[in-house]
C-alpha cells in the first residue's frame, strides 16, 4: 500500500499533539494528527479538566456549608453525585466538540487509529484509519498513563486510578488514597470537601514532596484541621478488595478499610509499542524519549514533546514545547526552557509556585531574601473572607532579581502568573513595588511581600531594627 504524504504527522492529540499540529498547519504545512482514543489526550479527558469541574462542585458545596458567614442561611436541600460527575461530562464533551472545530478548521487531517514506526520518516496506522503515512518530520506526542504497581491491582471498582476515579457516580462514604502527589491531593480535598471520611498515604515524609515545603505544610495543617487522616512516611504492603470495602495492609503490621482506595502514585511516560526502537529513537530508563532543546530526538526529523518526554508532565509544558518543535520545523528557531515553569495544585486551598524556593535558591548558593504576607493582612481577604494562606517571595539579596514565589490560598493559580511574568522579564523585587496594583484585591499580595522582602512593609508590621 502506497503511503499518503504529509509535510508534518503529530502522534497524539493531547495539549502537546494539538498544539503542535495547529502551528505547522498554520505556517503552511499539510499536517496529520494521528489519535487512537479522544481529541484533546488526558487533559481534556481524564485529566486537568473533568478534575477541575469537580473541584468547582466541590468549592460551591463549601460555599453553601459556609454561608452562615455571610449572614445567609443556606441548607443544602439535596445533593446529587452523579449531577456532579454529569455536569463535568458535559463540560469535557463541549470542549471536545470545540477542539474538533479547531483543529478542522486549521485543515489538519485527523487520522483515527495507533502509529507506529515503520521507518524514520513512515508510520503504519492500526485501527479505523489503518494505513501508511509518510512526512519528512514527525513529532511523538503520546502522553502517560497512570502507574501501575502490580501490588495494587486496580480492579476499577474498589481499587481506582484517577482515570477510573472520574467515572464514579456514587460517593464512597470513606476513601484511601495511596499518594500524596498532585492528583492524590487534589482528589482527596474533593472528596473532603463533600463530606467523604479520606485518608492519604504517602511514602515520603510530606506530601506533595516535589513542591516547597512552605506550602506543602500550610496544605498538611489545612487537611488535618480539615479531620483527614494524614500518614506520611507510610508505606503499603498489599491492598485487596474485601467484601464490599477494599483492606490496605501496612508495612508494620496495621491495616486500614475504607469504601474505596484511590492508587495515584505517578504516571509513565507511554513509549512502548511505538517502534521507536526500530527507528533508533533513544529513550532514558523510565522509556522517556530524549530530547534536545528544540524538542529533536537523536533521529533527524523525529521530535518528542510533552509527557513522553518525562520532563515536568504539565500540559502547559507540552504545549509550549509543541511551539518549539513547531517553529524550529517551519524554520524559526526557539529553545525550550524549563526554569520559569508555574505549577499548580487545585486543592482547596489552592496552591501557585514557580521558580525557586528559599531552600532551593540557598542550596543554589544564592544569598535570598524573602518576604511571607499573611493573606490575613489584605483587605480584599478579608472581606470576602478568604483569609487562609500567604504568598512568599523568593529573591536575590544583591540585585533584587525575583528567583521565585509560592503561595496558597485563594486564587493562587491566578496569582502566580503575576511572579511567572516577572521571572520570565527578569524583574526585581522595585518592579513589584513600584507597579500599581488595584486595591482591594488579592494581587496586592505579591507588591507587599515584595516591600516586606526590602524591609519596607506599609500595611505589616516591620522586621525589628536595631537602633
Ligand atoms: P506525583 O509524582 O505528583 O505524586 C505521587 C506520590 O505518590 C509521590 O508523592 C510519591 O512519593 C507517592 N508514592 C509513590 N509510591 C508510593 C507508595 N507505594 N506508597 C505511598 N506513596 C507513594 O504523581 P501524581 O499525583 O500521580 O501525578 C502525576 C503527574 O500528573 C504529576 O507529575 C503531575 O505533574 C501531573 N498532574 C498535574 C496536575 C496539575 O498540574 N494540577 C494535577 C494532576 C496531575
Amino acid at each position: 500500500m502506497e503511503a499518503k504524504e504529509y509535510d508534518v504527522i503529530v502522534i497524539g492529540a493531547g495539549p502537546g499533539g494539538y498544539t503542535a499540529a495547529i502551528r505547522t498547519a498554520q505556517k503552511g504545512k499539510k499536517t496529520a494528527l494521528i489519535e487512537e482514543k479522544q481529541l484533546g489526550g488526558v487533559c481534556l479527558n481524564t485529566g486537568c479538566i473533568p478534575t477541575k469541574a469537580l473541584v468547582a462542585g466541590a468549592d460551591h458545596f463549601r460555599k453553601i456549608k459556609h454561608s452562615r458567614r455571610y449572614g445567609i442561611t443556606a441548607h443544602l436541600a439535596s445533593f446529587d453525585f452523579a449531577e456532579m460527575t454529569g455536569r463535568k461530562d458535559q463540560i469535557v464533551s463541549d470542549m471536545r466538540s470545540s477542539l474538533t472545530g479547531l483543529i478542522a478548521k486549521n485543515q489538519i487531517e485527523v487520522v483515527r487509529g495507533r502509529a507506529q514506526f515503520v521507518a524514520p520518516k513512515e508510520l503504519k496506522v492500526l485501527g479505523e484509519d489503518a494505513g501508511f503515512l509518510r512526512a519528512e518530520k514527525i513529532i511523538v506526542a503520546t502522553g502517560s498513563i497512570p502507574t501501575d504497581i502490580p501490588a495494587f491491582p486496580c480492579d476499577h471498582k474498589h481499587i481506582l486510578n484517577s482515570d477510573s476515579a472520574l467515572q464514579l457516580t456514587e460517593l464512597p462514604s470513606s476513601m484511601i488514597i495511596i499518594g500524596g502527589g498532585y492528583i492524590g491531593c487534589e482528589f482527596a480535598s474533593m472528596y473532603r470537601e463533600v463530606g467523604v471520611e479520606v485518608t492519604i498515604i504517602e511514602a515520603m515524609d510530606r506530601l506533595l514532596p516535589g513542591l516547597p515545603m512552605n506550602v506543602a505544610e500550610s496544605l498538611q495543617s489545612y487537611f488535618a484541621r480539615e479531620k483527614m487522616e494524614l500518614l506520611c512516611s507510610t508505606r503499603v504492603e498489599k491492598i485487596s478488595p474485601e467484601g464490599n470495602d477494599v483492606v490496605v495492609y501496612l508495612r508494620g503490621g496495621r491495616s486500614l478499610q475504607a469504601d474505596r482506595a484511590l492508587i495515584a502514585v505517578g504516571r509513565s511516560v507511554l513509549s512502548k509499542g511505538l517502534g521507536l526502537e526500530k527507528v533508533g529513537v533513544t529513550t532514558g530508563k523510565k522509556g522517556e524519549i530524549l530530547v534536545d532543546e528544540q524538542m529533536r530526538t537523536n533521529v533527524p526529523g523525529i521530535y518528542a514533546i510533552g509527557d513522553v518526554t518525562g520532563k515536568a508532565m504539565l500540559a502547559h509544558v507540552a504545549s509550549h514545547q509543541a511551539i518549539v518543535a513547531a517553529e524550529h520545523i517551519c524554520g524559526s528557531f526557539q529553545k525550550m526552557h524549563y526554569d520559569v515553569i508555574p505549577a499548580v495544585v487545585y486543592t482547596h486551598p489552592e496552591i501557585g509556585v514557580v521558580g525557586l524556593s528559599k531552600e532551593e535558591a540557598e542550596q543554589k548558593g544564592y544569598d535570598v531574601i524573602t518576604g511571607k504576607y499573611p493573606y490575613a493582612a489584605l483587605g480584599k481577604a478579608a472581606a470576602i473572607s478568604e483569609t487562609y494562606g500567604f504568598a512568599e517571595i523568593v529573591a536575590e539579596k544583591k540585585t533584587g532579581a525575583i528567583l521565585g514565589g509560592q503561595s496558597i490560598g485563594y486564587d493562587s493559580a491566578n496569582l502566580i502568573a503575576e511572579i511567572a511574568l516577572a521571572m520570565q522579564q527578569e524583574l526585581t523585587l522595585e518592579s513589584l513595588v513600584e507597579t500599581i496594583h488595584a486595591h482591594p484585591s488579592f494581587a496586592e499580595v505579591w507588591m507587599e511581600a515584595a516591600a516586606l522582602a526590602q524591609g519596607f512593609p506599609l500595611n505589616f508590621p516591620p522586621p525589628l531594627r536595631r537602633l
